[in-house]
C-alpha cells in the first residue's frame, strides 16, 4: 500500500517531526507500507485559478499525480490563524473530487497552543469528508510542550495516541482494499 505522508506547510518543523514518529510506528507494525514523503516546503506552489492542469508548473502537476497515485495518506498540518494553512487548502483545491475517494487518511496537527485542536474536527475533517476519504476516528494534536528542543516528542501520551492511530489506520487500509472504488455514484 502506497502511503503518502503530506507535510502541509512551507514553514515550521514540528509537523515534519510528528510525521517522523508516525513513520517509525508504521514500520514497527511490520505491514508492507510503501511510504513516500511530500514536504510542501520543497514545492513551488501556485494558486488554483481554474487553468488546465498542464498549464501549472511541474511541481503542482507532480503534487496532483502523487495524491492520485497514493492508496492512503497521513496529513500533517500546523494551525494557522485558527485554521489550516492556505497552502494545504490550495493543494486540496487542485485535486479532482475522486482523487482521495475511499482511501484511508489519518491526521496529525500541531498548534502553538492547546486551544485549537478542534480545527481538525471542524475544518480539516469536513474537507476530507467531501472527498469521501476514510478518515480514521483517531487523530493526534500536538503543541509546543510535547517536544524537546530538538523537536523530539517527549510526551508518552502523544506517542501512545500515535501508535493507536497507526493501528487503526492499518485496519482502515484493509477495509479500503475491499471497498469498490467504481460506484454508480459518480458525483
Ligand atoms: C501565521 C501563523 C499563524 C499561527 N496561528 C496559530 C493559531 O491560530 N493557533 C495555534 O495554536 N498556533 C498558531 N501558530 C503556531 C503554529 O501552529 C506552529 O508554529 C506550527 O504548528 C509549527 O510549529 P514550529 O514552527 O515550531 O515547527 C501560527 C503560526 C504561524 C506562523
Amino acid at each position: 500500500m502506497k502511503v503518502l505522508f503530506v507535510d502541509g506547510t512551507i514553514i515550521g518543523s514540528k509537523t515534519g517531526a510528528v510525521l517522523d514518529a508516525v513513520e517509525k510506528y508504521m514500520k514497527e507494525t511490520g505491514n508492507e507500507y510503501e511510504i513516500e514523503r511530500m514536504d510542501f516546503a520543497d514545492y513551488e506552489h501556485q494558486f488554483v485559478d481554474g487553468r488546465p492542469l498542464e498549464q501549472y508548473n511541474e511541481d503542482m502537476q507532480k503534487l496532483v499525480q502523487k495524491f492520485e497515485k497514493a492508496d492512503a495518506y497521513i496529513i500533517s498540518t500546523p494551525i494557522f490563524q485558527g485554521s489550516i494553512p492556505g497552502v494545504l487548502k490550495n493543494a486540496f483545491d487542485m485535486l479532482h473530487p475522486h482523487a482521495m475517494r475511499y482511501k484511508p487518511v489519518s491526521i496529525v496537527a500541531n498548534g502553538g497552543t492547546h486551544q485549537h485542536h478542534l480545527v481538525v474536527e471542524n475544518q480539516l475533517k469536513p474537507i476530507l469528508d467531501y472527498f469521501r476519504s476514510l478518515v480514521t476516528p483517531n487523530y493526534v494534536y500536538t503543541q509546543y510542550d510535547h517536544f524537546d528542543e530538538d523537536n523530539r516528542i517527549i510526551d508518552e501520551d502523544v506517542n501512545n495516541r500515535l501508535r493507536e492511530m497507526v493501528r487503526v489506520f492499518g485496519k482502515y487500509g484493509e477495509m479500503s482494499k475491499d471497498l469498490c472504488k467504481d460506484t454508480l455514484d459518480n458525483d
